[in-house]
This record gives C-alpha cells, structure tokens and sequence, in this order.
C-alpha cells in the first residue's frame, strides 16, 4: 500500500457512501423485480450496488431468465418507470440525510487542502449534491452518460482522477460497492471500502461504517 504522504485527492462514490440513496435504488428496483416475475435475494441487492441502471436492469432481468423477453423499447420503459420512482423516493432527502462521519471528512479533507471529486454511476448525482448542499466541495463530477462501460470497468475512477489532475497512486478511491472496489483498484487508486458489500473485492483499507473513517484514521492505518 502507498503511503498516505503520497495522497493528494479522493475520489467519492456517492450512493451508500455520502448518503443512504442505496436503500431507496433497492427499493425501487424491488418493485421492478415484481413486476417481471424475478425472486429478490439479498445476493441480488448486493451485485446491483454501483451498476448503472441499464446494466441494472438486465442483471434483473437475468436472474430470473427473463432477458429475452423483452425489446429494448421495452427494457426502456421499465428502467424510466424505475427512475422515476426513484426521484419520488429521493425528493425527501436533505442534508441531515449525509451519513454519520461524512460531512466530518469532507470538512477535514477541505481544510487540510485534498481535492475531491465525485464517481457516481447515478444520472442523479447532481441533484443529490445540490439536495445535501455539498456541491462546493468537489472540483467536478463524472457524468456517467459519457463513459463507454460503467463499474466495475476502471474508467469512472480513472475519470474522477483526471478531474483532480493526480496520479492514481496520489488518490484514494471511496466505494460501498464490490464492483466499486474493483473499478477503484483497476484505476490504480488505492482503495477504501465501507461494508460488507466491498469484502469480495479485497479493498486496500476496509471500514465497516462511515462512522468509522475519519482522516485521522486513514492516515493511522497508511503509514
Ligand atoms: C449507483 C447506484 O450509484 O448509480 C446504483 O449504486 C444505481 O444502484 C446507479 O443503479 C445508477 O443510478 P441512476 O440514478 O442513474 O439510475
Ligand atoms: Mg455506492
């Protein structure tokens, strides 16, 4: 592991790591689940943490052998009806909606001069951000839209990284997604993983809550 003298920026996920939307995506993709006859399983939740909603969607579809069943017209309807089931889910969240630690690290890291940029496969991120009023702290988000794979392919994070004009070794990666984890380690960032959902893609530093990750801490466990 590089050691944390190294680090100059750190790029966020979003979904599960600054707030909980993760449970409101699991709800909403619940619903779809129903609606095409697949059996939800916590191993599902799971899997769907950090992909984007299309690729969502066919791992859905997939686990209950339905993927054929359906044109991508089709496809293109439930994934909006999903969506905007969604944003009726997160039109309630404010900033006391942050998770416990996080507005903490944000300030420290913002004092202590870190840059910070955001890695989020949701087409919704900015409004989230602007929802939590936490906009100012970041030097600039990906937009998912515009990338050619999305987690676990490295490109998000490599994005992230160029955003804060570092190089990968400089940079620690935060993620509550296996497949977060590993677009993180691919990008050559060292990788900071929050839940249990990380364990399988062996981050370089684990932490079970957000209230656990403070800058104290990441520098303790770096050294
Ligand atoms: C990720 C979430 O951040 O964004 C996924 O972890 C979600 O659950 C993905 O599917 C895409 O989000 P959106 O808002 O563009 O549908
Ligand atoms: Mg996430």
């Amino acid at each position: 592991m590089v050691n944390f003298s190294n680090i100059k920026g750190f790029t966020f996920d979003l979904d599960g790591i600054i707030t909980n939307t993760a449970k409101f995506h699991e709800q909403a993709w619940h619903e779809t689940a129903r609606e095409v006859g697949t059996v939800w399983t916590d191993q599902l939740a799971t899997d769907l943490k950090g992909i984007s909603r299309m690729d969502s969607l066919e791992m859905i579809l997939k686990a209950g052998n339905h993927e054929n069943n359906y044109s991508q017209e089709e496809k293109i309807i439930l994934a909006d009806k999903k969506n905007k089931k969604y944003q009726n889910l997160i039109k309630q969240l404010t900033p006391t909606d942050i998770l416990p630690g996080i507005h903490q690290l944000l300030d420290d890291l913002k004092d202590a001069g870190y840059l910070m940029s955001i890695a989020s496969a949701s087409k919704n991120a900015p409004t989230i951000l602007d929802r939590l009023n936490i906009g100012d702290y970041f030097k600039g988000i990906v937009d998912p839209a515009s990338l050619h794979a999305g987690k676990p392919s490295p490109e998000i994070f490599i994005r992230a990284g160029h955003i804060l004009g570092f190089e990968p070794q400089e940079i620690i990666g935060l993620e509550d997604a296996s497949a977060g984890v590993e677009s993180i380690k691919g990008a050559g960032q060292t990788a900071l993983g929050i839940g249990l959902a990380t364990k399988k893609a062996n981050p370089d530093l684990y932490f079970d809550n957000t209230d656990e990750v403070g800058l104290a801490e990441i520098k303790r466990r770096m050294i």
